[in-house]
């Protein structure tokens, strides 16, 4: 399978896939056989490795680098992913951004774009700006607007971008990134003085209530901290949502502002709105359980497939169980890089 461009033609290069590039370099009509074979011959073995999925315990992972990244991105993950763009922004308030970017931004980059949803909804509401999405998977779709495109990479590689953004967004990505005040440096660098960043995220405890009090210590917490013990054998960051605030700051930006947004998970509370944010969120859990814990337990505990999936069961009835009003922690902070850098 060879990415498409929005006319659904296939696209010359394997790690772009939406609209054509914003410039790209005048090409000399004169060929050199001997650079136009490595050429060919790079892009080829680069265009497998990004394509060349690997499957493991009956799920579909990306192929770009070994162990970089231990969630599927196979079509129940994309549907995970595209439910709990919904569950994010609902807890928003419907807003896709809480960082006041103005009416016109110019340049938008989202950092780990995932299917693309947040990336394909902000061309829409910004017609102004150009919207760059990148993600070690090409799992976005091609028919996207004209103003958003997406690229296969790798964040936490150095940026190579030819200019810098007035808005830079990064979410949802818990056990994904091993070096995170790299990417928020590198973050500092790439937004335009007086730009934004703006990164949500998670940690790994769940909360349950049977009193008003909210408290630690069940079954679904413990699945949790597996994960986070899991990915941090690996390296990968499993908790950022907490140390935002601090590392936005640690990288220099100002007006640093955060909110905590704790999310329901089923449909328990008495609020309209926050009982639909916590139905999408269960069904997200629900349907995708063994998704999130399967290279996990496996890898980091030796656990069988098999093992993995009997437990999956089990959670999967204590996620139901209506009685135990369950919600965890959706961070979100956003700030301004200092309008005299530079
Ligand atoms: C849970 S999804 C979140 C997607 C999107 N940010 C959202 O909120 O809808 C995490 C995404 O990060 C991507 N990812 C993980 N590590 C990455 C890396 N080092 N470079 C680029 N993308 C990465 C994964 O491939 C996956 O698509």
């Amino acid at each position: 399978m060879c990415p498409t461009n929005p006319a659904g033609e296939p696209s010359n290069n394997p790690l772009q896939v939406g609209i054509e590039p914003e410039t790209l370099d005048p090409v000399s009509d004169e060929t050199d056989s001997s650079f136009g074979d490595d050429l060919e011959s790079y892009t080829t073995s680069l265009k497998s490795s990004v394509l060349n999925y690997r499957y493991v315990h009956g799920r579909r992972y990306h192929g770009f680098k070994e162990e970089t990244y231990l969630f599927p991105n196979d079509d129940e993950e994309k549907d995970r992913i595209d439910m709990y763009h919904h569950v994010m922004t609902l807890r928003c308030d419907g807003e896709l951004h809480l960082a006041p970017i103005g009416p016109n931004p110019q340049r938008i980059l989202d950092i780990g774009t995932g299917t693309g949803i947040w990336a394909i909804d902000m061309g829409d509401k910004y017609p102004s700006a150009e919207i760059l999405g990148n993600d070690l998977s090409p799992i976005q779709p091609s028919l996207v607007p004209p103003n958003v495109k997406f690229e296969v990479d790798d964040v936490e590689n150095e940026w190579v971008y030819s200019s810098k953004f007035d808005y830079i967004h990064c979410r949802a990505m818990a056990c994904g990134l091993r070096d995170w005040p790299k990417l928020m440096n590198q973050a500092f660098k790439f937004t335009k003085p007086g730009g934004w960043v703006e990164f949500q995220d998670f940690d790994c405890e769940f909360y349950t209530s049977s009193n008003g009090e909210f408290e630690k210590g069940n079954s679904i917490d413990d699945w949790a901290h597996k994960i986070r013990d899991g990915a941090a054998k690996f390296g990968l960051e499993p908790e950022p949502g907490p140390k935002l605030e601090q590392w936005v700051k640690d990288a220099g930006f100002i007006n640093v502002e955060s909110r905590l947004l704790p999310i329901p998970t089923g449909t328990w509370p008495k609020d309209k709105r926050l009982k639909e944010i916590g139905a999408f969120d269960l069904i997200q859990y629900l349907d995708n359980l063994d998704g999130i814990s399967l290279r996990i337990f496996t890898a980091a505990f030796g656990w069988s497939p098999e093992e993995v999936k009997v437990l999956c069961a089990k959670l999967r009835k204590d996620f139901r169980n209506p009685k135990q009003r369950m919600q965890h922690n959706f961070y979100v902070v956003w700030a301004q890089k200092p309008t005299d850098t530079e």
